[in-house]
């Protein structure tokens, strides 16, 4: 008896054992929530967000920029922009593995939005939340450094929203990647003069034009990789902006589409 049930008990572990290793890969789609320094490039901000979009997606991974001027993590549910984000993730998840990024300090900070760094916390682990719950993945991000130089050093002016961002990730045990931290050493490598090049326009320190857009977007991509290696396939850093970033040299690249 036993002669006859082993081969077929053999054969329907291996129909199991293939499905489950297998699973067909889904691209990435990458839904960017944040203030005016994730957001497209216009008369009034500019981010990373379209340069991550536009030079580092490859192999079918898509994305859209939900960044919003002006945003706290207050406004942006207000306003409509956060039921807009879980949507777009919610409806991608047929064809595509949903990824959340959320960046929110800039704004959040300033006194007249009456908002507490343990508002901000509790906040952004709500947005984390919320995307688990429609089958995302979230990806927390600190706050892109402004461009301001004292004495050859970057003003260090977003530490309160970062240690909040840091806090909230470590709450919910949500991926984080600490672009502030990142931006601030390349930043600090090529210098003022370098930095200001990257200006939306010669007096905004804050807010990238497109050529800046793509050598954020790309520090971006570089730290997504090594916090959720799972999209290194995907995301895919334009090879000498890549190389400029880590050697910490100054690169003025060509923002495109
Ligand atoms: C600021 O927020 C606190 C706590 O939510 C609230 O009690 C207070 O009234 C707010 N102040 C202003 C000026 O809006
Ligand atoms: C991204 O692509 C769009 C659409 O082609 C283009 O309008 C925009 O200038 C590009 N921005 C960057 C920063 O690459």
């Amino acid at each position: 008896m036993h002669f006859f049930t082993l081969p077929i008990l053999a054969t329907i572990a291996t129909f199991t054992y293939s499905a489950v290793a297998a699973p067909k890969a889904k691209p990435p789609a990458f839904f960017l929530a944040g203030d005016s320094t994730t957001a497209v490039q216009s008369a009034g901000g500019g981010g990373w967000g379209d340069g991550f979009l536009n030079t580092t997606l490859k192999n079918g991974a898509t994305g859209k920029n939900f960044g919003h001027n002006g945003a706290t993590t207050v406004s942006f549910r207000a306003g409509g922009d956060w039921a807009n984000v879980l949507a777009a993730a919610r409806s991608a998840a047929a064809k595509y593995s949903p990824y959340v990024t959320i960046q929110f300090g800039h704004n959040d900070q300033k006194p007249e939005k009456n908002i507490s760094m343990a508002d901000l916390t509790a906040n952004l682990v709500k947005f984390v939340d919320e995307v688990r719950a429609v089958g995302a993945t979230p990806i927390l991000v600190t706050s892109l450094s402004r461009r301001k130089f004292s004495n050859g050093e970057v003003v260090e002016s977003l530490a309160d929203v970062t240690a909040a961002a840091k806090k909230a990730a470590s709450k919910s045990k949500a991926d984080i990647i600490d672009l502030n931290s990142a931006s601030t050493k390349y930043l600090n490598s090529i210098g003022a003069d370098n930095a200001a090049t990257y200006n939306l326009n010669p007096t905004d320190f804050t807010h990238l034009n497109g050529e800046g857009s793509v050598v954020f977007g790309n520090l971006v991509a570089t730290l997504i990789d090594a916090e959720v290696p799972e999209v290194k396939k995907y995301v895919v850093p334009v090879k000498d902006v890549a190389v400029a970033l880590k050697a910490g040299k100054y690169i003025f690249p060509a923002a495109k589409s």
